[in-house]
C-alpha cells in the first residue's frame, strides 16, 4: 500500500511524462520555407517571452543583480535581500543562488517560496542580457553564436528540447507556480515559433 502511495505521488509531482522526455512536438521546417513576414510575426511573439519577466530576470547585464517581481508582482525591481550573483553569477562570491533557490523537477507549489527548476538557479552569462535591451539588441544577440553560446538555429532548437527534458528554466518559466504570471503562450508555441524564426533565416525587425 505504501509504495502504492510512493508511487502515485511520483506520477502526480512528475507530471504528464517521465524525466528524460520532452514532451514536445517537434513539427521540423525545411530551411527557406517560411516567409521573411512569417518569420518576424514569430520573432515578435518570441520577443513577447523573452522580455517578459519570468525570462528576463535571469537575463540581466554585468552589475550581476537577479530582477524579481514579488511580492506583489509589480514592475520588476532588484532581487530583495541583496542579493548579487557575482562574476560567477552563481553568487559563488556572497551567497550561492542554491542557498535558497532548489534545483529540482518537480513542480513549483509554494507561493512567494524561491522558485526552483531541474537546473542549478544561476543568472544567465552576461553576454547573453535581455533585460532593459531593445527588441533589436536581442534579435541581434540571439541570433548571433558569438553571443549566444555557439548556437545556430539549430541548437537554438535543441536547447528547449534539452532545457524541456530537464525541466530546467525555459519550461518553469511557462508553468512558474501560484501567484507568478507565466511566461505568454505554451513551451509548445516558443517551440514552434523558434522552429518557424529559424526556418526563415533568424530575421530581426532592423534587418
Ligand atoms: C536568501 C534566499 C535567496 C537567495 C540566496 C537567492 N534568492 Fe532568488 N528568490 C528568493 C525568493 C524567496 C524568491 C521569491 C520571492 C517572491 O516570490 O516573493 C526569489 C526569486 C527570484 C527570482 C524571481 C523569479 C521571478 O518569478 O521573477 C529570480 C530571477 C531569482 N530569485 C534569482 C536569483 C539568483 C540568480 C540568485 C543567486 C545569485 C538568487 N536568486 C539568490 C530567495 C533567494
Ligand atoms: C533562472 C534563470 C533563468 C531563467 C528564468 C531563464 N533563463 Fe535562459 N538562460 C539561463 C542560463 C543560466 C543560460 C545559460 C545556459 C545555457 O546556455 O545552456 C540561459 C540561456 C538561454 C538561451 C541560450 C542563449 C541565448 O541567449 O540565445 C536562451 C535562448 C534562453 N536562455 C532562453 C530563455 C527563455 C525563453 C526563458 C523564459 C521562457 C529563459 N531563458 C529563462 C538562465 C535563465
Amino acid at each position: 500500500m505504501r509504495w502504492i502511495v510512493f508511487v502515485a505521488a511520483m506520477i502526480v509531482a512528475g507530471g504528464a511524462f517521465a524525466a528524460g522526455e520532452h514532451g514536445l512536438d517537434v513539427n521540423r521546417l525545411e530551411p527557406g520555407s517560411v516567409s521573411q513576414a512569417e518569420g518576424l510575426a514569430a520573432w515578435g511573439r518570441i520577443h513577447d517571452v523573452v522580455s517578459h519577466p519570468r525570462c528576463a530576470n535571469c537575463h540581466t547585464d554585468d552589475a550581476n543583480v537577479p530582477m524579481w517581481s514579488g511580492p506583489e508582482y509589480e514592475k520588476p525591481g532588484p532581487h530583495g535581500m541583496n542579493i548579487n550573483a557575482g562574476e560567477s553569477r552563481i553568487g559563488a562570491e556572497f551567497l550561492p543562488c542554491q542557498t535558497c533557490h532548489a534545483t529540482s523537477a518537480l513542480p513549483n507549489t509554494v507561493p512567494h517560496a524561491a522558485p526552483h527548476a531541474g537546473a542549478p538557479w544561476m543568472l544567465a552569462p552576461v553576454e547573453f542580457v535581455w533585460f532593459g535591451q531593445s527588441e533589436n539588441a536581442i534579435c541581434e544577440q540571439m541570433r548571433d553564436p558569438e553571443r549566444n553560446g555557439g548556437r545556430d538555429g539549430d541548437a537554438m532548437v535543441e536547447h528547449i528540447l534539452h532545457d524541456a527534458e530537464l525541466r530546467s528554466f525555459i519550461t518553469w518559466a511557462f508553468d512558474p507556480g501560484p501567484g507568478r504570471e507565466a511566461a505568454p503562450g505554451t513551451l509548445q508555441e516558443h517551440l514552434d515559433d523558434t522552429i518557424r524564426w529559424v526556418a526563415a533565416g533568424m530575421p530581426c525587425p532592423g534587418d
